[in-house]
């Protein structure tokens, strides 16, 4: 069988740190064991433009695994290119990179290391939404600038304790942040998601669910957004749905960027609709120089907690991903296709669920 594996280059960092696991150096840390199977591995980061690597080598591949840091996107026209392509991994959470539908029309399965790095980003959720709250960007700037102007950060500067803090999708990261965030005292913890939390974990987080997103949204003093990117949230929070919003509020994002519409987020950050924006999460990735997410001010030349994609890619999460992708090509290579449930996003031609993001929760 083929394997195609794309990933981002550790460049001179694979020489500091063999832990980079999903880089094209350190391959997953699979090649030996994916070659003693009797396997062929091709390893790549040229995913984009014409003719790339990704382009040439998907032709007679069996298998395509990427990351959704550094995500080969598998179009519908990749598909139709791929005659033996039967299995497409994530090493990850979040398979929107694959047409989804031009893989179930071809029987592809889709799958994912679901829960791998849930803990790495609700921690990433935490950190932004302190970073700009606290207004720390600007006030670290300064410093390294050797300036010492306390009045320009402190106008900008607020507390977490005492806010009405929501969000968008409570599955395993959603649940995770609020759990995270409780001990900081929130007026509220707030919640929008088609599935409920179980009673007893929603009384012991102090969350309340509200059933309406706009409703959710006109409350909240800080959002964060925890759903998946599927048809019913690509462009959600665009300028209608952003007006909604509290003004003022800070909307923090990790889950992934096309549920937001570029240019409105920056507009409404001038605007100062928005206080402040932060995530990891951009489209497309990698980010092109001019998105306007990486320069977007407020009034007061703060507001923007945007990093790469880097809240799901711990050194810690990397091992995990790195070993539940071994477990799915270990099932796959057996025949006996006994995956975690959990991991399938398409399987036999169907979603394994009645639709992605209505996934059961653990
Ligand atoms: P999950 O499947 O455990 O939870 C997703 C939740 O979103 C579910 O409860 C689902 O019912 C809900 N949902 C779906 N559509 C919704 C909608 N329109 N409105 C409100 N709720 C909706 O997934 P998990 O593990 O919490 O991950 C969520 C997403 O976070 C992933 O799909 C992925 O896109 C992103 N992610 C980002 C990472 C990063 O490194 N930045 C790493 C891991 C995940």
């Amino acid at each position: 069988m083929k394997i195609v594996l794309v990933l981002y280059s550790a460049g001179s960092h694979a020489i500091d740190e063999p832990m980079l696991l999903g880089t094209t150096e350190n391959e997953l840390g699979l090649r030996k064991w994916i070659e003693s199977q009797g396997h062929e591995l091709v390893t790549t980061s040229d995913k984009d433009g014409e003719d790339s690597e990704l382009d040439r080598q998907i032709v007679d591949a069996d298998i395509v695994i990427t990351t959704p840091f550094h995500p080969g996107y598998i179009t519908r026209e990749r598909i139709a290119k791929a005659k033996n392509l039967k299995l497409c991994v994530t090493a990850g959470v979040g398979s929107d990179h694959v047409d989804l539908a031009a893989a179930n029309e071809r029987k592809i399965g889709v799958l994912e290391v679901t829960g791998s790095n849930v803990q790495s980003v609700a921690e990433h959720v935490v950190m932004t939404m302190l970073v700009l709250v606290r207004n720390f960007v600007p006030a670290h700037e300064q410093i390294v600038a050797g300036e010492w102007d306390v009045a320009a950060v402190a106008k900008d500067s607020y507390d977490i304790e005492g806010k009405v803090i929501a969000t968008v999708g409570v599955g395993r990261i959603g649940t995770r942040v609020l759990q995270r965030l409780a001990p900081f005292n929130p007026k509220e913890l707030l919640y929008y998601d088609y599935q409920p939390l179980d009673p007893q974990l929603e009384k012991e987080i102090g969350a309340r669910r509200v059933e309406s997103l706009e409703e959710m949204l006109a409350q909240a003093d800080i959002v964060t957004i925890n759903a998946p990117l599927h048809e019913s949230t690509r462009g959600l929070f665009n300028k209608e749905l952003i007006s909604k919003m509290k003004r003022g509020a800070w909307l923090v994002n990790t889950a992934r960027g096309a549920i937001c519409v570029d240019q409105d987020v920056a507009d409404a950050i001038a605007s100062g609709q928005l206080r402040g924006y932060g995530g990891d999460v951009w489209y497309p990735q990698p980010a092109p120089k001019d998105h306007p997410w990486r320069t977007m001010r407020n009034k007061y030349g703060a507001g923007n907690a945007m990093t790469p994609h880097i809240s799901g890619t711990s050194l810690d999460a990397q091992v995990r991903y790195a070993n539940g992708v071994k477990n799915i090509l270990e099932s796959y290579f057996s025949g006996k296709n006994d995956y975690r449930p959990e991991d399938i996003i398409v399987i036999d031609g169907d979603y394994a669920t009645k639709a992605y993001g209505q996934r059961t929760k653990k």
